[in-house]
């Protein structure tokens, strides 16, 4: 696990292209899972969410079209300034957009202020995950939900071998031939490998607290949704 300060410089160096590479390497699917993470989380009119490492706003944007007043955050600058001409363009009312970089591991919000707290994509980049659950659960209000979205272990066999070939062989040319940027594209299928898998990931929430965890599977379990309760 790459050390924060390097993640936010390879965020950084790749934010002008994140947004293309995302649509190009998931195929389009990635409008799917994050319309899905939305529906999953809850989020809707009257309800405050909070949308932790929400780089370009695009999980933030899918929480909002559910109604939901939403306050995004991350902590790489250059992938945070990318989100406000999004939302204007969209005209959605109640996004808040985060000017505040927070850490997950150390978020600048008072305890118990939000009805829900989403992080798509950003907890398997998180160097200590306890100390983030630890704050996620300080932030969220009793009974209020954590929705994670992150990329998992495929569980259909034939799935699985084409997606360890795709993510070894494919995605990384694709990615650096896009980005320019070769690490950053070689360090993704590697941090999902030793990501925990969905199982574990649970397992995770519930030491640290959390209750009622559950997951559902996207696309053969390329992707996972997790949900727990404060
Ligand atoms: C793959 S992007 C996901 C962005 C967005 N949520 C989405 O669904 O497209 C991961 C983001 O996590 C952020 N990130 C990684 N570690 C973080 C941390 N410890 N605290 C806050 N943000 C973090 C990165 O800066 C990056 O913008």
């Amino acid at each position: 696990m790459p050390e924060g300060r390097q993640v936010q410089q390879m965020f950084s160096a790749i934010a002008g292209r994140y947004d293309v590479l995302n649509h190009v390497l998931s195929g389009g699917m990635d409008f799917w899972w994050w319309w899905r993470m939305a529906r999953m989380s809850g989020a809707g009119p009257g309800k405050r969410f909070l949308d932790v490492a929400a780089g370009t706003g695009d999980s933030s944007l899918a929480l909002a079209r559910r109604g939901a007043e939403v306050i995004s955050t991350d902590f790489t600058h250059a992938m945070l300034r990318l989100g406000p001409p999004k939302f204007a363009r969209q005209g959605l009312a109640g996004l808040i957009w985060g000017s505040s970089d927070a850490d997950a591991q150390g978020l600048p919000f008072r305890n118990a202020c939000f009805d829900g707290l989403t992080i798509s994509y950003g907890i398997r980049n998180v160097e200590h995950r306890p100390r983030a659950y630890g704050e996620f659960l300080r932030v969220l209000r009793p009974g209020g939900q954590l929705t994670i979205l992150e990329f998992s272990t495929p569980v259909l066999p034939g799935l699985k071998a084409f997606y360890t070939w795709y993510s070894r062989r494919v995605l990384p040319r694709i990615g650096a031939w896009i980005s320019g940027d070769a690490s950053a594209y070689t360090y993704l299928p590697e941090s999902i490998r030793t990501f925990p898998d969905q199982r574990s990931l649970a397992a995770e929430l519930e030491a640290a607290g959390f209750r009622g965890v559950r997951w559902t599977n996207l696309t053969g379990g390329i992707v996972a949704l997790h949900t727990a309760l404060k």
